[in-house]
């Protein structure tokens, strides 16, 4: 399998978001084997290597297009991260991501959510789109508010498989 056709693009002024390629995961698998990367997320392993790169494919391959979609974040032509859309609670779409350390700090995962919530509600049709972030991870919660969206008050224990342990989460919503 080389590139999949089911993401549309997304461009923004620095980034592209589309669909995963063979040839992105590599790099990938690279950026997320870093343990400040992956303990931010629910279900990414640590160590993460090419195997665990190979189940954004995987994912991509089976996803619901109508609650769900998968774009690698390409950034000067290289892939830097992930953003999705799965299938959250109550019937919800919810949305996460991740970038590699080398690009933190430069705007472009606020880029990279603000032109998937313009996609998510322009073309796509989304009303409501949810998103947590760990609690002791304010810097997710400022680029959810850069993009819109607001805190809902609830926080709940949700497990993260790099760190073997449940975290307290924040949720958050967005509402077109
Ligand atoms: C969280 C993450 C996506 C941020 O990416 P980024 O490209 O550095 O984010 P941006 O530069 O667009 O924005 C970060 C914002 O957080 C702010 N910020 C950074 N550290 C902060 C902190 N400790 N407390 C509060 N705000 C903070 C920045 O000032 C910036 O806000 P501003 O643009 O309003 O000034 C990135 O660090 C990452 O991928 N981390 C690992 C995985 C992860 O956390 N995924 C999200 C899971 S919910």
């Amino acid at each position: 399998m080389s590139c999949l056709a089911i993401s549309p693009f997304v461009e923004s002024p620095r980034l592209r978001l589309r669909g995963p390629c063979e040839r992105h995961l590599p790099h990938l698998a690279e950026l997320a084997n870093d343990y400040d990367v992956v303990k931010m997320t629910g279900s990414m392993p640590y160590p993460y290597g090419l195997e665990d790169a190979r189940t954004i494919l995987d994912k991509a391959a089976s996803l619901d297009p109508r609650r769900e979609a998968m774009f690698v974040i390409e950034h000067d032509g290289g892939p830097i991260g992930v953003l999705s859309f799965v299938a959250g609670p109550h019937g919800r779409t919810e949305i996460g991501y991740w970038l590699g350390r080398p690009y933190w700090g430069k705007g472009l995962a606020t880029e990279a959510v603000r032109a998937a919530m313009d996609w998510a509600g322009s073309d796509w049709g989304k009303r409501v789109v949810v998103a947590c972030h760990n609690a002791d991870n304010p810097a997710s919660g400022q680029v959810l508010i850069n993009a819109g969206f607001l805190y809902t008050g609830d926080v709940e224990m949700k497990f993260s498989k790099a760190r073997g342990d449940k975290v307290p989460v924040r949720w958050m919503v967005w509402l077109a």
